[in-house]
């Protein structure tokens, strides 16, 4: 029981978070095109110390996207109702969201995923529940299918381990495991050239801000090979799996 709070908040505290830098990075886009329009400098006065970088969207309106592990599909609500203006075209129907718990387990978890959900199927984003993430290949919808990206934010095995030896070892397989399995149903081509740009950048200015991996991209018109996207707490024990 503490131990599905303490996991609760931490992914609730890491979900606020990832709001805030949203907010920061679209203010930051905004006043950006303002200047574009209105032809000022973007050299504009910060009232905080956080840089005006571009956002990093490893995404394309081209994409196939697949969603693993979604909780209360708030991800995919924010990519398909609130996306990048870069990702102002992507079709709802090229994002599938998937969950691991039944739609049942689903609504009982989480107070506002029926809602989520309603709106995002009524989009055209398809929605799969009971999607385990190492047996992709083996899943009747998916099995034929290829994917761009197939992302896993936040990945946890769940099990209540309290050993934490033990604990890192089970995310550990399982991450494993979706790799394995992503690899299946990724879309096959040549591998990305990605990061270009911002190794350029980086050389030249250590404290140079990000720039968005998309714009490094070489083989920008080219059917490139899919990619797999997990994101992680930047700390530990989810640094070590
Ligand atoms: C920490 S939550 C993250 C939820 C959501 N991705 C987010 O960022 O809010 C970890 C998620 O991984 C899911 N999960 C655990 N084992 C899984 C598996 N074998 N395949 C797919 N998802 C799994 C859980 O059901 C849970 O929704």
């Amino acid at each position: 029981m503490g131990k599905k709070n303490s996991l609760k908040s931490a992914l609730s505290s890491h979900q606020s978070r990832l709001q805030k830098k949203q907010h920061a990075v679209h203010a930051a886009q905004a006043a950006q095109q303002k200047d574009k329009i209105t032809g000022q400098s973007s050299k504009r006065k910060s009232t905080h110390s956080a840089p005006v970088a571009t956002a990093t969207v490893p995404f394309k309106p081209t994409h196939k996207i697949l969603l693993i592990g979604e909780g209360n599909f708030s991800f995919a609500h924010a990519l398909v109702f609130d996306p990048p203006p870069t990702l102002q075209y992507l079709p709802a129907a090229s994002v599938t969201a998937t969950a691991y718990d039944t739609e049942e387990e689903c609504y009982t978890k989480y107070s506002s995923a029926k809602d989520v959900v309603r709106n995002l199927r009524e989009k055209g984003v398809e929605i799969i529940f009971g999607v385990d993430a190492t047996k992709l290949e083996k899943h009747a919808v998916l099995k034929s299918r290829k994917f761009d990206r197939i992302v896993w934010n936040f990945p946890h095995a769940g099990k209540g381990i309290t050993d934490q030896d033990r604990n890192i070892l089970s995310n550990q397989m399982l991450l494993l495991g979706f790799l394995r399995s992503a690899a299946q149903i990724l879309s096959a081509g040549p591998v990305p050239v990605i990061h270009t740009q911002r190794q350029r950048k980086k050389a030249e200015d250590d404290d140079a801000p990000e720039v968005s991996e998309g714009e490094g991209e070489d083989l920008e018109s080219a059917q490139t090979r899919g990619t797999v996207l997990i994101t992680l707490r930047n700390v530990p024990p989810y640094t070590l799996w």
